[in-house]
């Protein structure tokens, strides 16, 4: 379906060739140092920036909606340990859908059950990785905004205000990327009139793989591997004339660099680990002089595991915090696809045989 437009849609503009993201015409360039994850939430939602007394009431319904019902903790112990997070709030969200027992799907439940999902979703992720290493369950704390009480979650203690900040510019990149293969899922389930948790759990099946939200992790992983910034160029020829791909490089709407990806390089360069930058870089170098041709730059993934590494969030996550992120957006896509919905349902060219004739099983020899 590349270049195919699907439908049309106000939440989120992509210029691949500019190289310019803006989400409800505000330019993505701005929003990290003005905004909060929380405002972008409600600017993706109902399509204008908040008053402030909307915004606190927007705050407020969202921490409080944090906490976790006692079956899901119960649910969490009971997961095989070596399941991956992606898969482990694929099933507890899925399980939340089973606790609410309201299944059916309109714009007005969309958002409710959206504020509820969002506010979960860091506290089943970091919890989840609590208990899958023998850690004590962390409540949510409701004075903390939504980064900042991830953080003290997943690692018991308060995180500093420039960590604070560093993640939820993160959230606030990571909330919406226009119809690619996740929000497609989500809104796809979403036109069979199914319900919101089916949607949602569809979106993180596909945002899993490797070459949608997955990249986050294994790019972490690849500069991890090549160790030194001198054994980069080596790894790189190497990892081609494989036919392997370099992990967060390349997008199917962007033929330039991600402006995600400068903002993410700032902090990566500010607070990661030196020696993981300079490998980054110097891979970035090489992507740039020998792919840029082919329109293969880095994408939104490529620096972001360094920020997350500096954080202290271990690489298994990064792609559920991605998940945390795009919440906002899959439901946005969401609701705005209700205000009309029409059953997805494109064709596939046959290109098979017809009118075969039945053989019985004795005469297939
Ligand atoms: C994102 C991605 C799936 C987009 O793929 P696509 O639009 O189908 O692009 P194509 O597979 O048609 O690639 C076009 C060319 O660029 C090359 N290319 C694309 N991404 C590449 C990468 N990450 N590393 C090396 N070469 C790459 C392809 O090999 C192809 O070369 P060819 O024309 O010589 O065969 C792809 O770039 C990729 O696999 N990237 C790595 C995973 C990743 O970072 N995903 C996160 C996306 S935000």
């Amino acid at each position: 379906m590349e270049g195919v437009y699907v439908d049309t849609s106000a939440i989120c503009y992509i210029d691949g060739k500019g190289g310019k993201l803006y989400y409800r015409g505000y330019d993505v360039e701005e929003l990290p140092e003005r905004s909060s994850y929380e405002e972008v939430v409600y600017l993706l939602w109902y399509g204008r920036l908040p008053k402030k007394k909307e915004l606190e009431e927007f705050k407020k319904n969202l921490a409080k909606n944090r906490f976790l019902p006692g079956e899901v903790l119960e649910l969490m112990d009971k997961l095989p340990k070596s399941v991956h997070p992606m898969g482990a709030l694929r099933t507890i969200i899925s399980y939340l859908g089973n606790l609410d027992g309201e299944p059916s799907l309109s714009t007005g439940d969309v958002y409710q059950k959206g504020i509820s999902v969002t506010a979960k979703m860091p506290t089943i992720i970091a919890n989840l990785w609590r208990t899958k290493n023998g850690l004590d369950y962390v409540e949510p704390k409701t004075e903390l905004g939504h980064a900042a009480n991830f953080l003290y979650m997943l690692r018991g203690e308060e995180p500093t205000l420039r960590e604070e900040k560093s993640l939820d510019v993160a959230l606030i990149l990571y909330a919406e990327h226009e119809i690619n293969a996740s929000a497609f899922t989500v809104m796809t389930v979403g036109s069979t009139l199914s319900d919101y948790y089916s949607a949602v759990v569809a979106g993180i099946g596909a945002l899993k793989g490797p070459l949608h939200g997955g990249a986050v992790e294994e790019a972490l992983n690849q500069f991890i591997e090549v160790g030194s910034p001198e054994r980069a160029e080596e790894w790189f020829w190497e990892t081609l004339r494989s036919g392997k791909r370099i992990m967060g490089a390349g997008h199917r709407v962007y033929k330039t660099y991600d402006p995600r990806a400068r903002i993410f390089k700032n902090y990566a360069r500010e607070l990661g680990n030196p020696r993981l930058f300079e490998v980054a870089e110097r891979i970035e170098e090489l992507v740039e002089t020998h792919l840029a041709e082919k329109g293969v730059h880095v994408n939104v993934d490529y620096w972001a595991g360094i920020v997350f590494h500096a954080l202290g969030i271990p690489p298994e996550l990064y792609t559920t915090v991605f998940a945390m992120g795009r919440i906002a957006g899959w439901t946005a896509h969401l609701a705005e696809y209700l205000t009309h919905n029409r059953l997805i349902r494109p064709r596939l060219k046959y290109v098979g045989e017809i009118g075969k004739r039945y053989v019985p099983i004795e005469e297939r020899e």
